[in-house]
């Protein structure tokens, strides 16, 4: 059987939605009958086991420490996902040996269709591995300019650490005065992938420790998890994503300097002449490209 696709979730922005994506679209995925993991690589700040309110012994901290199997750490949730939670203890964070991640997602690649890494703001060696084995990089984020500002770094670093960018998906639209979201992937000369709006209903199921897909489906946010689930398994069942290789092709060695890359990431940003932004403190800017 082929093996399954990798898909970064990445946003070097705090805050931006990237848990939230990943789980909902984990889940999404799987009620479409995909077989899906979610991998938690916030390794510092871990949060899934929150929003999905789950208290499990084995984690991708105990995992990482080599104290546990990939399989004990892996939680079936009633909706068919697998989720391999981070812990939440500052001590488990200590023992991480992030060589072995390389390691981990290979070994659950071949057992899904999509294996979906959760990864943490910044460009911090733990973001920057998963961005390196994933199959392709989806980036999020907010439509508002800074983040998305934030978001043209991120997405020169996927690209500098070999990842493959699908596209970008904004979260929390429809507040604002913020440009459309077809203009701001267009300034980030990447594919929209999706919009998801502001919706109140996603804080309110985090609340619950369920993912807005379960807790209010029809909700529209949830509805447009489903849209975008269902663009990804049209998109993966007719490219050859599952090329064997394509994950770890340079092998965990080839990651040697996480600030250089940073530093290209860097290098990259468009600066204010690029976007700028005319910022009043409650949500109205306007949205200026100079090229
Ligand atoms: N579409 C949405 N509508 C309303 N609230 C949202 C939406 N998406 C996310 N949120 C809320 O925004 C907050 C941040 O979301 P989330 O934790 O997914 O972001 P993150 O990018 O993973 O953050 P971090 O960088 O800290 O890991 C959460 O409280 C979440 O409930
Ligand atoms: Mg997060």
């Amino acid at each position: 059987m082929a093996e399954g696709v990798v898909i970064a979730i990445a946003g070097a922005k705090g805050g931006v939605g990237k848990t939230t994506t990943a789980v909902n679209l984990g889940v999404a995925l799987a009620q479409a009958g995909e077989r899906v993991a979610v991998l938690e690589f916030d390794l510092a700040m871990a949060n899934i086991v929150d929003f999905l309110d789950i208290e499990p012994t084995q984690t991708m901290h105990t995992v990482l420490s080599g104290t546990a199997s990939v399989t004990d750490a892996v939680h079936r949730l009633d909706s068919g996902v697998d989720i391999l939670p981070a812990g939440t203890a500052l001590e488990d964070f200590n023992a991480v040996n992030v060589a072995t991640i390389a390691p981990v997602v290979r070994t659950l690649k071949p057992s899904y269709d999509f294996v979906i890494l959760d990864t943490a703001a910044g460009v911090s060696p733990e973001t920057i591995y998963p961005l390196r084995l994933a199959d392709e990089v989806l980036v999020v984020s907010t439509p508002r300019v800074a983040a998305v500002r934030d978001t043209k770094k991120t997405i020169a670093l996927a690209e500098r650490v070999n990842g493959t960018v699908a596209g970008v998906i904004f979260n929390r639209c429809g507040t604002g005065h913020a440009p459309p979201p077809e203009r701001l992937a267009a300034f980030l000369e990447t594919d929209l992938v999706g919009a998801v709006p502001n919706d109140s209903a996603v804080p309110e199921a985090q609340d619950r420790g369920e993912p807005v897909v379960t807790y209010r489906p029809k909700s529209d946010a949830a509805t447009e998890f489903f849209s975008i689930a269902d663009s990804l398994i049209f998109s993966h069942q007719s490219t050859d994503a599952n090329t064997p290789g394509a994950i770890g092709t340079g092998g965990i060695g080839d990651l040697t300097n996480a600030e250089q890359i940073a530093d290209a990431a860097e290098a990259a940003d468009p600066g204010d002449t690029a976007l700028k932004t005319d910022d009043d403190p409650d949500d109205g800017f306007q949205f200026v490209t100079d090229s």
